[in-house]
């Protein structure tokens, strides 16, 4: 805020601006000075002044006449001006057109504390006037931040309602088809077949419902940076081809073919149920916008640690969400086609890679397929530990 303010002076006689520069001098003011008023305009152009002090009487274009200019032009029309005159006659000339407050009078010879006192004053409003502005910009700025998170916000407890109440739904549905096939007065009963199929489809919608709770609360844990790391060393091959075998059955269904690539032991210092995470995150992404394209899994060593790839040959993404993807509550809507999510698990998944020190990448194209790209270090560094 203490940065340098800039004033003009102009006067046509060299010993007078000299006599004002000296007068004036401070650290915290920049000085430029003007023989006459076609120089002090284009000083005005180039610079912004929070104030110009103009001799009255100049050869040519007079202090008055300079004045005028400036007030009809914008860049110019705020900046506060003092006329420094030889004769008492200008002081009662009412300069037309500035705002009241805006112009001053000096009279020669100068009085060395008027002068100072008045430039001080100037000086001073100019500094508040720019701090209050300054002010306003932030103020603005940090309202439409708000805004945009309320509507973030709102938009986000529509999607999660509307996800939470799905699988709610076909429980009800379930059970009150069940309740429809139990008459205890007439002894009749759901058959066995049936009663599985009804339980069945019920775990897995409570399993679905779990796991969209589990992603709200971990959400909270880490905005409120309560997400703990349990670091184990383990081999990072191992583990993917366990989660793997685990979601082979659900992929099978989904008639997602799979092919995985992780042959090599990598040992990797990392929490074992937050990295399954991501791999669970990704490879449900593949098979959710993959469209049934082969989704292949990779883990390689890297010099550093070690990089995972899971690669589907579906919808993709398009450039210009791509970045968009990582934060929370946000999908890209252009290509969800109905799918169903709460835009949360690349968030989370990012969250814990950057918790490992690691980092995420997505190379994507539009309809091609995309390929999300983890890579986790042999140690995360001191500053994972917690
Ligand atoms: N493999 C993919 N192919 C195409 N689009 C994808 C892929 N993975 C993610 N996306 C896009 O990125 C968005 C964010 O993904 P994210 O996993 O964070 O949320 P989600 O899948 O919508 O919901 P959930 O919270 O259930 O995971 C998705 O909504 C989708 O638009
Ligand atoms: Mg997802």
């Amino acid at each position: 805020m203490n940065s340098r303010v800039k004033i003009l002076l102009v006067d046509d006689l060299k010993d007078n601006l000299l006599a004002l520069e000296g007068l004036l001098r401070r650290d915290d003011v920049e000085i430029l000075k003007a023989r006459s008023g076609t120089e002090a305009l284009g000083l005005l152009m180039e610079h912004e002044f929070a104030l110009a002090l103009l001799d009255v009487q100049m050869p040519g274009m007079s202090g008055f006449e300079l004045a005028e200019l400036m007030r009809g032009t914008n860049k110019t029309k705020n900046v506060p001006i003092i006329f420094v005159s030889a004769t008492a006659k200008h002081q009662s000339f009412l300069f037309k057109g500035y705002e009241s407050g805006a112009v001053d009078y000096l009279l020669k010879p100068l009085d060395t504390h008027a002068v100072k006192s008045k430039v001080n004053i100037f000086i001073e409003l100019y500094r508040s006037q720019r701090e209050q502005k300054e002010l306003l910009t932030k103020l603005t700025i940090s309202q439409t931040e708000l805004e945009q998170a309320v509507r973030i916000r709102d938009e986000f407890m529509s999607i999660a309602s509307h996800e939470l109440l799905t699988p709610i739904t076909s429980i009800k549905m379930q059970l009150q088809m069940a309740r429809r096939g139990v008459k205890p007065d007439e002894g009749i009963a759901p058959t066995p077949a049936m009663l599985a199929r009804v339980l069945d489809l019920s775990i897995t919608q409570v399993y679905r419902l779990t796991a969209l709770i589990r992603d709200l609360l971990d959400v909270t844990r880490i905005e409120s940076g309560k997400l703990t790391y349990n670091f184990e060393a383990l081999d990072l091959a191992a583990l993917v081809n366990e989660v793997i075998d685990r979601f082979f059955e659900q992929m099978k269904e989904a008639e997602c073919p799979v092919e995985v690539s992780a042959s090599e032991k990598i040992i990797i210092t990392c929490d074992r149920f937050r990295i399954e995470q991501v791999l669970i995150n990704l490879l449900t992404n593949a098979m959710k916008y993959g469209a049934k394209s082969l989704v292949q899994i990779k883990v390689i060593s890297s010099p550093t640690g070690a990089e995972i790839s899971v690669t589907d040959h579906g919808m993709g993404i398009a450039k210009e969400e791509q970045a968009k993807v990582f934060d929370r509550f946000e999908r890209a809507v252009s290509n969800n086609n109905g799918i169903s999510g709460l835009g949360l698990g690349l968030y989370i998944t990012k969250q814990i890679v950057d918790g490992h020190g690691g980092w995420i990448a997505l190379e994507s194209e539009i309809g091609r397929g995309s390929t999300f790209k983890v890579g986790l270090l042999n140690t995360p560094p001191a500053s994972c530990e917690n």
